[in-house]
């Protein structure tokens, strides 16, 4: 498990001590909004964190909590992980290695319009490039969630139209290495 760090933030795999800060945001309307569209339960809470603890140790990649240096607060999280096209996430995680890899966030809104996911985001982006021989990284959003498209458009994201991921209609953008490496410092 990679933990990683950008100016602001120190990105830590999923662990049993997140539950309160991941259950702080992602039990908000404002949050879910665009995701399920339904608050996440305690119970939710605790069966991903379960789940992303396997599909770390399966795949070496999953979701990150975003932990604030200055605060010590957890104020978000993201991830580099396998799409898959249903809703539900198959029993065994090395069933969707063969999807395309996504980046994906989602801040607390106490701390949105900060730059926050962008800054995030570019450091998953290039931990997904250096450590897998991926030829692009995707980004899937629902149409409406014009934050998110922002953030996929600061990482140099091209949208490339409507695709079915997740059983459901949603805005596919891409970055590929090439344009990525361009884009390096
Ligand atoms: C999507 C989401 C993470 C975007 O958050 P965000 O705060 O708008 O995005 P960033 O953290 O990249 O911040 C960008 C903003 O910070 C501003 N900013 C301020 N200080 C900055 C700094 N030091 N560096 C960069 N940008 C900065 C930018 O100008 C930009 O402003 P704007 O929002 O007025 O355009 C947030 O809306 C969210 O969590 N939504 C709910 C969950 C969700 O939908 N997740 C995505 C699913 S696809």
């Amino acid at each position: 498990m990679t933990i990683l760090h950008t100016a602001r933030l120190r990105l830590e795999p999923f662990d049993s001590h997140h539950f309160d800060g991941l259950q702080a945001m992602n039990r908000l309307p404002e949050v879910a909004r665009y995701l399920s569209g339904q608050p996440e339960t305690p119970e939710q809470t605790q069966a991903a964190i379960a789940r992303v603890q396997r599909c770390w140790a399966a795949w070496g990649t999953s979701w990150w909590a975003f932990i604030e240096y200055d605060s010590e607060r957890l104020v978000g999280a993201g991830c580099i992980q396998y799409l898959r096209r249903d809703a539900v996430p198959p029993p065994d995680p090395m069933d969707q290695c063969s999807q395309p890899m996504e980046i994906g966030w989602r801040l607390h809104p106490d701390v949105w319009h900060r730059g926050l996911a962008t800054e995030a985001a570019r450091r998953m982006g290039r931990f997904a490039f250096e450590s897998f021989p991926i030829t692009e990284l995707l980004a899937v959003r629902h149409v409406d969630n014009v934050a998110s498209g922002q953030v996929m458009d600061r990482l140099g994201m091209q949208e490339r139209g409507l695709e079915t991921w997740y059983g459901a209609t949603l805005a596919t953008h891409v970055l590929s290495r090439e344009r990525w490496q361009q884009l390096q410092p």
